[in-house]
């Protein structure tokens, strides 16, 4: 699938829920209403939609949420999905979760051929961790991360970088990360669905966190690559590497290779732009099966150029896009 920008699209996320048991603050307000489940595909649905995508040339999967563990039979899904690793046709099954549900199912995931995980991660002060994320507890993420890693799950942290929250902690989060043998990524925060406060107080642009990082930490370049918008560099004290995603301080669209699959089939082309396709009506309708190549065909054709976020003192308080980040995932 080539876009009109001439970019190959072999990466898709998948966002099986809107639902979450956290409500980080920079996500969500604490009052969220959440999707009928009338409106929400079913399992075997979201499965002959990624088949498709995969059938069409995507090489890599992620399962997003909300948070993609709270899906009741969820498992079942990635076991079907992970078939296409077995088969070949599929090079990455992953996933991007806060962590709250792998001690239960970390071992499932590796057995179902899930390697790598993405678990989102601000802070290692219980009290802090609570704050942010109004709902979680540090203790079980803690120890889902143990459970992933004792099943052999290679995992990198994603933190969304707060002025005033967590950035005195970035040593830490480095520190910590290198003595687990995981990788590190650091977020900008994004414009995206309303939230209780006003985003501009709080965004840190990474040029500035990655500044700060080099005063204690020496920072090598590395041509690693996983497809995703993260730019790596390995820290050289601990081995492992950090990444910076800069969505607002260096745009990163033009190697854009991914598209967006919500719940409810909607195929959303940038995660910044509200143009998207409904792919529930297309499967739906009478032969829909049939129809699914050339809708998708068409979505891909409308992918557009790259995303318009800025967040400064002087725009308003609304967000770039209406929806929220867990309505596609990130
Ligand atoms: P890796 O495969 O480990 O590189 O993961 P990834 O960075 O593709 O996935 P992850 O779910 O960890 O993404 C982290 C965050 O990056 C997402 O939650 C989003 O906030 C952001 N992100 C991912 N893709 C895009 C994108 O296309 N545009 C923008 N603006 N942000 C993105
Ligand atoms: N801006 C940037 N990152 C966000 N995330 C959630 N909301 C936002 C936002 N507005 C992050 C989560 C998680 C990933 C899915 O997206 O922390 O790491
Ligand atoms: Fe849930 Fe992730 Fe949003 Fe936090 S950032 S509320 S864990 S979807």
């Amino acid at each position: 699938m080539i876009d009109p920008f001439g970019r190959a699209v072999n990466y898709l996320r998948v966002s099986v829920t809107d639902r979450c048991d956290f409500r980080c603050t920079y996500c969500m307000s604490e009052n969220m209403t959440f999707l009928p489940k009338k409106d929400v595909l079913s399992l075997e649905e979201l499965e002959l939609i990624t088949a498709a995508f995969i059938r069409k040339g995507v090489r890599k999967v992620r399962l997003t949420g909300g948070e993609p563990l709270v899906r009741k039979g969820i498992i079942e899904l990635i076991r079907s999905l992970g078939r296409y690793i077995d088969s070949g046709e599929l090079d990455e099954l992953t996933l991007t979760t806060n962590g709250s549900q792998l001690a239960k199912y970390s071992d499932d995931l590796y057995a179902a051929g899930v390697r790598r995980l993405n678990v989102s991660m601000d802070t290692l002060d219980a009290k802090r961790f609570n704050e942010i994320t109004r709902w979680g507890n540090l203790d079980k993420v803690m120890a889902g991360l143990d459970a992933a890693q004792n099943a052999g799950l290679k995992i990198k942290i994603n933190a969304v970088a707060v002025r005033g929250v967590n950035d005195h902690e970035t040593d830490e989060l480095i520190r910590w990360t290198g003595s687990r043998d995981m990788d590190i990524t650091f977020i900008e925060t994004m414009p995206m669905g309303s939230i209780d406060e006003r985003r501009s107080s709080r965004f840190l642009p990474l040029s500035e966190l990655k500044e700060t990082i080099m005063k204690n930490w020496t920072l090598n370049p590395t041509d690693y690559k996983t497809g995703g918008p993260s730019d790596y560099m390995t820290v050289q004290e601990t081995g492992n590497r950090i990444g910076f995603i800069t969505p607002l301080s260096h745009n990163f669209c033009e190697s854009c290779n991914r598209v967006r699959l919500t719940c409810t089939g909607m195929l959303y082309m940038c995660l910044g732009q509200e143009d998207s396709a409904n792919l529930k009506d297309v499967i739906r309708s009478e032969n829909g099966i049939y129809k699914l190549d050339g809708a998708i065909d068409e979505a891909i054709g409308r992918k557009p150029k790259g995303h318009d976020f800025v967040i400064d003192r002087n725009s308003d308080n609304s967000p770039a896009v209406p929806r929220h980040m867990s309505v596609t995932g990130g």
